[in-house]
C-alpha cells in the first residue's frame, strides 16, 4: 500500500488537490493507494500530554504509516518551510520503526517560482536523518494556481507526466526495497 501524505490541513488547500491527483495516478497504474489528509488529525493530538502519551484517535493514522509499503509526501511551502502541521505529524509517529528502512518520495507545491525546492530539502534531511529510503527524484510544482483548473484539476500537461513517472518509478523502487510486487 502507497500512503499519500496531503501535508497540510489549510481548509481548501492546494495541496489537498495535487495529493488527490497523485492518488488517482497510483489507482490508473493498479496500485494500492489511501490518501492520509493531515486535516484529518484528531484534536487530541494537539494536548501537550501527547509527546508523552499518544490519544486512542491517532492510532489509526499512525497504523498506516507502520503498515505503508511507501510513502509519497506532498509537502506545500510555508515561510520558507515544510508547514508546522506535517512537523508536528512527524513527530507525534512512534521512533524509529515509522521511517526506518521505509521508502518515501515527495511532491512540493507553492504560489512562487521555486515550486517548494526549500521543504522538500527539508525533508529529504529529516527523513534522511530517520533512515528512510529516499526516492531521489522530486516533482516541484511552481506558481501552483496557475497548474490547477477552476475544478482543483491539475491542467498541466509536463507536470502531470513528471507525477506519472514519479509514480512509475516509485512503484519500481518500492517493490525492488521490499521484495514484492504491489499490484
Ligand atoms: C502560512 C502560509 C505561508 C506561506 N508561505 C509561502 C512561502 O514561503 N513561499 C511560497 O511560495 N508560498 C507560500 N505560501 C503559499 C502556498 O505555497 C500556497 O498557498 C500553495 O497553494 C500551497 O499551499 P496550500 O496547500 O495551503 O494551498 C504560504 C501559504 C501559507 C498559508
Amino acid at each position: 500500500m502507497i500512503e499519500v501524505i496531503s501535508g497540510t490541513n489549510r481548509p481548501g488547500s492546494n495541496t489537498r488537490k495535487v495529493a488527490g491527483h497523485v492518488e488517482a495516478v497510483y489507482k490508473s497504474l493498479k496500485v494500492p493507494v489511501q490518501l492520509l489528509d493531515l486535516a484529518a488529525m484528531p484534536p487530541e493530538i494537539f494536548s501537550p500530554s501527547s509527546y508523552a502519551e499518544k490519544p486512542a484517535a491517532f492510532a489509526k493514522m499512525t497504523d498506516r504509516i507502520l503498515a505503508a509499503d511507501g510513502l509519497v509526501v506532498v509537502t506545500p511551502e510555508y515561510n520558507g518551510g515544510i508547514p508546522g502541521i506535517l512537523k508536528y505529524f512527524i513527530d507525534m509517529l512512534p521512533f524509529p520503526e515509522s521511517f526506518e528502512r521505509r521508502p518515501v518520495c515527495f511532491v512540493g507545491l507553492a504560489a512562487g517560482v521555486w515550486g517548494a525546492l526549500r521543504p522538500v530539502e527539508q525533508l529529504q534531511a529529516i527523513f534522511g536523518y530517520r533512515n528512510a529510503f529516499i526516492y531521489p527524484e522530486r516533482v516541484f510544482i511552481p506558481v501552483v494556481h496557475n497548474s490547477l483548473n477552476e475544478a482543483g484539476c491539475l491542467k498541466n500537461a509536463e507536470i502531470e507526466k513528471r507525477l506519472e513517472s514519479q509514480a512509475v518509478e516509485f512503484t519500481k523502487f518500492v517493490e525492488s526495497l521490499r521484495g514484492k510486487k504491489l499490484r
